[in-house]
């Protein structure tokens, strides 16, 4: 007999899985009012604070004014405007490649670039923690899947020894977005070239925060030179939205060519792409370094006292820090404790994250205060004693 919807929906329930959203009324600021509350937001991607930057707010508004609401068409027919060229201008001198191009999001790049790379005939290794979006990408592509180890660079080199066939891409997250951790970029490069492979970092929580001038993990690691294909967001630390790939400019044209999310979608509207630009512009000034330099000491702050409190934290140095609890149930019941407690950090279950490690993904914000985080930390050992969590 055919399950019903309402049968799907009572078997995600009854494993704890079922999701909803919860709504922020106002700003996405470091307190939120979410469903009528106030939170102190601790599950948010906007790092830097620039999601209510008074510049980029005030470029949008002059966009709207200037170009108007849309693009009108996808980029290949009348949807190229001016801002999307200078927007990918930009991106090219942040990331320091020959050429860039835009998408409309991160998950749209991801499922376009690399079925735009690869396809039967070819092999893609992939971390085992990368982002879904990348995982959709691998699939829509048709090409062999061959999943290594969380960062084992070393099984990976067994690996591509064994199945290297065709073209093949080597894809990685650079920032993990669930873990916090950073990959072994400089090991992914020196195989690269070892297998003549091409290699794609996903730098989605590294842009705007890691490395000079927050140009990403690949810059952090001195590597940005290896790795052909640097994808960034400009939905998190840079508080805007949509997706960029910073490449050679052979490879933009082959994307142009091939990547059917670039090519049968309306291109990003005046108003995100000026956000953008803002956005590109403020990381790399002075006040970029003290905003930076702010995330940094609220991220160490919170890491080391949740770690020095007994919590299990994955290693990492970055502004994701989740505390890795294990059932989804549980994980559920902290998260709506801490609510309680005016806090808002996510529970994340799978499939976003392997069975048996869900956990709260806590993410710091620049424009949180030292105040605000040692009142949090507080409730968090609190509720997690009370849960057995501690
Ligand atoms: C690592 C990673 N890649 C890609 C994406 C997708 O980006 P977007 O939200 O712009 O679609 C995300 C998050 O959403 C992410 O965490």
């Amino acid at each position: 007999m055919q399950r019903t919807i309402q049968d799907e929906l009572e078997d995600i329930r009854s494993h704890g899985l079922l999701r909803s959203t919860r709504m922020i009324s106002g700003r996405q600021a470091a307190r939120v009012t979410c469903d009528g509350h106030e939170l102190l937001l601790l599950c948010s991607n906007n790092y830097l604070g620039l999601a209510d930057h008074p510049a980029l707010a005030a470029a949008s508004i002059a966009a709207i004014q200037k170009y108007g609401t849309s693009s009108g068409a996808s980029r290949l027919v009348s949807g190229t405007m001016e801002l999307h060229e200078r927007l990918e201008s930009a991106v090219a001198d942040f990331k320091k490649s020959e050429a860039a191009l835009i998408f409309n999001s991160g998950h749209a790049a991801n499922t376009g670039i690399i079925p735009a790379l690869v396809g039967r005939d070819d092999v893609v290794f992939s971390d085992r923690l990368n982002h879904a979006s990348i995982v959709d990408g691998i699939l829509l592509s048709g090409a062999h899947l061959v999943r290594y180890r969380h960062n084992d660079y070393e099984q990976l080199g067994v690996l591509m020894e064994k199945h290297a066939k065709g073209r093949c891409l080597v894809v990685s997250d650079g920032v993990f977005s669930m873990d916090g951790d950073i990959a072994p970029l400089a090991e992914l490069v020196k195989l690269k070239h070892k297998y003549g492979a091409l290699l794609m970092i996903d730098d989605a929580h590294g842009s705007g925060v890691l490395g000079a001038y927050g140009r990403g993990s690949a810059e952090l690691l001195g590597v940005a030179h290896g790795v052909d294909i640097q994808m960034g967001t400009f939905g998190k630390a840079l508080g805007s939205y949509g997706a960029y790939a910073a490449v050679s400019a052979e490879l933009r044209d082959l994307l142009i060519n091939r990547a059917r999310s670039f090519i049968f979608s309306t291109s990003l509207p005046p108003a995100v792409l000026a956000a953008s630009l803002a956005a590109v512009e403020l990381v790399q000034s002075p006040e970029g370094d003290v905003l930076r330099e702010k995330l940094c000491a609220n991220s160490r702050f919170f890491r080391d006292s949740l770690t020095g409190a007994g919590f299990s934290i994955p290693d990492g140095s970055t502004q994701i820090v989740p505390i890795v609890i294990g059932s989804a149930v549980t994980t559920m019941q902290f998260s709506e404790a801490l609510l309680a407690e005016g806090l808002f950090a996510q529970g994340i279950r799978p499939p976003t994250v392997p069975a048996g490690t869900s956990r709260l993904r806590f993410t710091l914000m620049a424009t949180h205060t030292h105040a605000d985080l040692a009142g949090a930390i507080e409730r968090i050992c609190t509720v997690g004693r009370h849960l057995g969590v501690l």
